[in-house]
């Protein structure tokens, strides 16, 4: 274990599992189309190619950066589009791939601007559900884990850019962020 981590809360055998039982349900849904996996920059892309391996449908790729975070571990209230997608989703069915939903406010403000480019449909699919955090009117579709309101790193997650390639979901410890 990475010894800024307070302990592991999802192994990689737990990720594994629940990401395929998660990812078969929603390739269910969509036989016989072809929808658009949009998925969230940077914290969501080892869950993104996790799940995207278990779809059978004819799926696209596609990617968005947004950040509603500076450095820290608060989120600071405002969207920002550092990097839009290379496709029109308009009349596309969409599937929005994403780390975590803890305020709620980067999935809200998303789900809202792609349903008005004119998106057929948008789903939320999240690896991490914080639900006693929640300030805005959203929930995923399907989540793999809800979690306490703890800050967490790996398997994408980061603090400050730190800890990404970490294989399994751990705890941050406290002393860590609150220098
Ligand atoms: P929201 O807009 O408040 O729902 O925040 C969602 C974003 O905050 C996620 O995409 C993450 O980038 C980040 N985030 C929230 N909680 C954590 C955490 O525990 N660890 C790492 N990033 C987090
Ligand atoms: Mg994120």
């Amino acid at each position: 274990m990475h010894k800024d981590c307070e302990r592991i809360l999802i192994s990689e055998k737990q990720l594994r599992s629940r990401v395929k039982e998660i990812a078969e349900k929603v390739d269910n849904l969509y036989q016989g189309k072809r929808p658009l996996c949009v998925g969230i920059l940077k914290g969501g892309i080892i869950f993104y190619s996790d799940f995207i391996r278990h779809l059978t449908s004819p799926v696209e790729l596609d990617f968005m950066a947004v950040s509603s975070y500076g450095g820290g571990t608060v989120s600071s209230g405002k969207l920002k589009i550092k990097k839009d997608l290379d496709k029109d989703v308009k009349g596309r069915d969409v599937i929005i791939i994403e780390d975590i939903i803890d305020s709620g406010f980067t999935l809200a403000n998303l789900k809202t601007l792609l349903l008005e480019r004119g998106a057929a449909s948008v789903i939320i699919v999240t690896l991490l559900n914080k639900k006693g955090r929640r300030e805005y009117d959203i929930s995923p579709d399907f989540n793999c884990f809800d979690i306490e309101n703890e800050f967490v790193i790996g398997y994408g997650l980061d603090y400050d850019e730190k800890y990404r390639s970490l294989p399994y979901i751990g705890i941050l410890k406290r002393e860590i962020y609150d220098k």
